[in-house]
């Protein structure tokens, strides 16, 4: 099985379409923010969720909630894609119901492997995995530039150091940054 979780008008072949509302037409409603989700333990291969992660889990226990639903219902290896805007792009800032920024970094706290090196390491990081009881590698990661800044480094006008140097320094810069995760279970 496959979810399109938070689908909106952006439906996907092959995926079960899921919304919180009918308002898009999905294949089945659920609010994901209420658990235990409809779905059996280890019985999704992939989850899709575009512009979603973000408008979840506005305060700790509810966005661990969600990860551990998540977890549960991926069997070992399933793939899940999440796409999110950028929390220094003011498309972030403008939509009311997002509620927490979602980056590569955050996301690969919930890797077991990571809180294990960093535990082992001495290092401070919140062993994130290991409090929220899932465990998710990171496979891929992608950002989209924004303009000028995609037209700029794909014609070489702008380096990769001088790429870097922006991303950290500026705003709108990332407009949109695609993580690829795979459930860890076995
Ligand atoms: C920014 S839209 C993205 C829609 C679509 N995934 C896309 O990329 O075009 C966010 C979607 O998440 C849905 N959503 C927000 N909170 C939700 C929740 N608690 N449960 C299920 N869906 C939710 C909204 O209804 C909306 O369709």
């Amino acid at each position: 099985m496959r979810l399109n979780l938070g689908c909106g008008f952006n439906k996907r072949d092959g995926f079960v379409n899921v919304d919180i509302g009918d308002h898009c037409a999905p294949d089945m409603v659920h609010d994901l923010e209420l658990v235990p989700w409809p779905w059996d333990d280890s019985s999704v291969d992939e989850i899709y969720m575009s512009h979603v992660l973000e408008h979840l889990g506005p305060d700790t226990a509810s966005y661990f909630a969600i990860l551990r639903e998540m977890y549960r219902i991926c069997r070992h290896d399933a793939r899940i894609t999440i796409v999110v805007p950028h929390p220094r792009h003011d498309d972030f800032l403008h939509d009311a119901t997002h509620v927490r920024a979602i980056t590569v970094e955050g996301l690969s706290m919930f890797s077991h492997k990571n809180c294990e090196e960093w535990v082992a390491a001495g290092n401070a990081n919140t062993p994130l995995a290991f409090i929220a009881e899932v465990d998710f590698e990171i496979v891929d990661s992608e950002i989209a530039l924004e303009e000028p800044y995609k037209s700029k480094f794909d014609l070489d006008v702008l380096s990769k150091a001088e790429l870097i140097q922006a991303i950290k320094q500026y705003n709108n810069v990332i407009k949109e940054t695609k993580i690829v995760l795979r459930a860890v279970k076995a």
